[in-house]
């Protein structure tokens, strides 16, 4: 098996360029991907090793069938996506919380457990919080990007979504209500790639294990 290329997704932005410092740091480092390229997959043929970008979401879709051995991706994706796949590390980098947040005024509808809208990018884990956690009766309105233009405009009381510096709620007078939960970014591996590959991937973990460590 030793001539086999280990293929591992990279959810894009954010993630992937502390991803790739840290893979730089265990040796398995894709100058290529560094370059401003169009190129979707990314090979480094000493190490038998293949790095791609995709989508966050769709990263633990490529672990769950094997088309990506190991995928770096945010807990958050994880939670949302419920694959089967293994959690193997918290890489420590990506930190955030995800947060129920609004306007000021939205703070007594939710005390009050009123019937509100929440907008948001991951439909299940609001409804997992709201329903099983708060017990409180909510429309959930999913919607794919830039959350915040929802209460301003009026789609929605509340949005649940990751909050990590703060400036994109202080940027539009909004303000984090409740914490859902503390995130950060994970390492996930393939099911059957995790016992045919054992040695190599575990070796990774290891690696990986130390060298965020350094990087934090
Ligand atoms: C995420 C999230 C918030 C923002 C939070 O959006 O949905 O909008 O980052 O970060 P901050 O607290 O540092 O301002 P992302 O940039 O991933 O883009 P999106 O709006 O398209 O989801």
């Amino acid at each position: 098996m030793k001539d086999r290329y280990l293929t591992i997704a990279l959810g894009k932005g954010r993630l992937a360029k502390s991803a790739m410092k840290a893979f730089d740091l265990i040796g398995l480092p894709c100058d290529e991907m560094k370059n401003d390229t169009r190129k979707l997959i990314f090979t480094n043929d000493e190490k038998k090793v293949r790095f791609f970008l995709a989508k966050g979401p769709d990263v633990p879709t490529y672990v769950e069938y094997g088309a990506a051995d190991i995928g770096i991706v945010g807990e958050d994706t994880i939670l949302e996506e419920n694959r089967n796949i293994y959690e193997v590390l918290d890489l420590g980098f990506g930190k955030c919380n995800m947060c129920i947040a609004g306007p000021k005024s939205s703070a007594e509808l939710l005390k009050h457990r009123e019937m509100i809208r929440v907008a948001t990018k991951y439909p299940r884990i609001a409804r997992d919080y709201f329903y099983n956690k708060k017990h409180q009766t909510v429309e959930i309105i999913k919607l794919n990007g830039s959350i915040e233009l929802a209460p301003i405009v009026g789609l929605s009381e509340v949005i649940c979504d990751i909050v990590e510096t703060g400036t994109t709620l202080r940027e539009n007078g909004l303000e984090v209500l409740e914490t859902v939960c503390p995130l950060s970014a994970r390492m996930v591996v393939n099911q059957v790639s995790m016992r045919m590959e054992d040695e190599r991937i575990t070796k990774i973990i290891r690696d990986m294990e130390q060298a965020v460590k350094s990087l934090a």
